[in-house]
């Protein structure tokens, strides 16, 4: 231990980033190498392998070590390892490569990040590994899922040099290698330093926690949330990130700092432990809170078994919760009996923000709450997305023009009108009616309704959309980028037939239109509909303010 920090892991920190000179030789020489491109899962492994939170692994394991990993939680060499680190490839690049042979690994945009020099290729038993690694083949877990999603990959073991490390454009100054968070410890003179890596956002409940664990210790805090796999534009990683830097300087001066980890869950709970201990004792911590919600056996019994072996003790913490009473927050295990604590669920905060209440003082800090509601904008402020589906001739152009003008008399937001027969011409006037291009039209029209809604317009869309499948998925489009109503126009196919406004249905039945829908093409009911209108019975007037009130109802309009 030096200066107060613990030694890495296995002895020697690591750093697989090799210097200028041998990286524009390598750059040079890998004209005639073959590539391999890095999944975003990849990429993360491969940051933590090159700057060192994965020491002291010098890249791929080899397959011994990967079965001793499997099998005992340990290297061939005996040290502590948890989850294997392997490169996962498709079986057809597999075939093509050898032992000793060098592969460039590319980012998505072809950047060379690291060379690796493969020692040990083979094909795993997927079933074995889902099944020791995480926990009996629990199939919700993600690291379950990916891995039994993808059967046929075979497994490269092989030291890697690093040419440069992953490039991140969203909170680059928030990024750190252990080395540089060893050498800040040293500046600030920290001699004892606790690992926290939270992977939501912390309101006073994992303040206390955190803050009274270091204050016991006599340590300070590396707070390291996972930021493992972002996807673009991914609205609440930003949020998360923003929410950990306004609670920092709730911390007594100097004593807590922030460094983001780009470490992908896999969630085998005990293994995942130890393997987030093992990083942060390459980040220089002495102990590392392992944050629970009820007592676990196995949580404690791993804290006993592994933590003197490791050179980092485990911290087992029960979450705190508030006595409103006391006005206090206390550990959820020293509830006194017959009381309660008061809580508010994730789902209620939720609520909370988005109709545009208060969250309590004690719940969170202010600087949180206003994070909070600037990302997440009352209802009121969302844009959202009426979608119509429903048979030709059943009034949604109708509907959907009349329900376009009340929305503009109530102002506040741009409205834009996807009719079918609109988008049918000027952004899908390639397709025809096959069920192919049917969804691809319906996918155009969600993706552009999705854009407008994220920017807080309104979107009303009204084309037949007759598949569910396809409208369960712009649905899902729209999810946390504002509200959605799907309103089916279920005027009954003989009313259409008989109105039958632009002649089609007797053409379609005479066999002159192939594919019409009702006619010789299905027409599937929703089932999450909404709004459900029978212009049969509503006019337009009542079936548009139907409709508005409805969206009133769910709070994205004053009226
Ligand atoms: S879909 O299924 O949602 O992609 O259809 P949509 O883009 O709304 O286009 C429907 C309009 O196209 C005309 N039309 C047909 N409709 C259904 N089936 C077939 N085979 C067909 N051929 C042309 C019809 O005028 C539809 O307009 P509306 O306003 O719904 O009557």
């Amino acid at each position: 231990m030096k200066d107060g920090l613990v030694s890495a892991h296995g002895g020697e920190l690591l750093n697989l980033i090799v210097d200028r000179k041998e990286a524009a030789e390598l750059k040079k020489a890998s004209k005639n190498w073959l590539s391999w491109d890095l999944s975003q899962h990849q990429i993360c492994d491969l940051e933590l392998l090159l700057n060192g939170s994965f020491s002291p692994l010098t890249g791929y394991l080899l397959h011994k070590d990967y079965e001793s990993v499997c099998s005992y939680m340990r290297l061939s060499d005996n040290t502590i390892w948890p989850i294997p680190i392997i490169l996962d490839v498709t079986e057809d690049f597999a075939i093509k490569v050898k032992n000793d042979q060098k592969v460039a690994l590319r980012d998505p945009e072809g950047v060379m990040i690291a060379v690796l020099t493969i020692q040990d290729i083979w094909k795993p038993n997927h079933d074995n590994e889902a099944e020791v690694i995480y926990t009996n083949g629990e199939n919700k877990q993600p690291g379950v899922e990916d891995l039994l999603k993808n059967k046929d990959t075979y497994y490269l073991g092989g030291s890697i040099k690093g040419i440069q490390l992953p490039e991140h454009y969203d909170f680059h100054t928030l990024r750190f290698t252990p080395q540089e968070v060893r050498s800040n410890i040293s500046r600030l003179g920290w001699n004892r330093v606790t690992g926290y890596q939270p992977i939501k956002i912390m309101h006073r409940a994992q303040y206390e926690l955190t803050r009274k664990v270091i204050e016991k210790l006599n340590a300070n805090l590396l707070m390291q949330p996972l930021v493992g796999i972002i996807k673009p534009g991914d609205n609440n990683h930003f949020t998360r990130i923003r929410c950990y830097q306004a609670l920092l300087p709730h911390y007594p001066k100097a004593t807590a700092i922030l460094s983001l980890l780009p470490l992908v869950r896999r969630l085998p709970q005990s293994r995942e432990i130890l393997l987030k201990a093992i990083i942060s004792k390459n980040y220089g911590c002495r102990d590392l809170i392992v944050e629970f919600s009820s007592p676990s056996k196995v949580i404690d019994e791993m804290a006993d078994k592994w933590s003197d072996e490791l050179g980092i003790r485990l911290l087992p913490c029960p979450n705190m919760v508030y006595m409103e009473k006391e006005n206090t927050f206390i550990p959820k295990t020293e509830i006194p009996e017959g009381r309660i604590s008061s809580t508010i669920t994730e789902n209620e905060l939720k609520e909370r923000i988005y109709s545009g209440k208060s969250i309590p003082e004690w719940f969170t800090f202010t600087e949180i709450e206003n994070e909070l509601k600037r990302s997440y904008p009352p209802r009121k402020k969302q844009g959202f997305t009426v979608f119509f589906t429903g048979l030709s001739g059943s009034g949604k152009s109708t509907i959907a023009r009349a329900l376009m003008s009340r929305f503009m008399e109530i102002g506040g937001r741009p409205v834009t009108l996807l009719d079918g027969d609109i988008v049918r011409k000027n952004l899908s006037s390639e397709l025809g009616f096959s069920r192919e291009h049917r969804n691809i039209n319906i996918r155009r029209i969600g993706f552009v309704a999705s854009k407008i809604t994220k920017n807080g317009g309104i979107a009303i869309c009204a084309p037949i959309a007759p598949y569910d499948s396809i409208r369960k998925d712009v649905r899902a489009m729209m999810t946390s980028l504002g509200g959605f109503f799907l309103v089916h126009v279920a005027t009954p196919l003989k009313v259409c037939e008989a109105r039958d406004r632009k002649g089609l249905y007797a053409k379609a039945k005479a066999g002159l239109i192939k594919e019409f829908t009702g006619i010789s093409d299905p027409y599937e009911l929703p089932d999450d509909a909404e709004l459900t209108i029978d212009t049969a019975i509503l006019t337009t007037q009542e079936a548009m303010q139907k409709i508005v009130a409805h969206i009133a109802s769910e709070g994205y309009l004053d009226v």
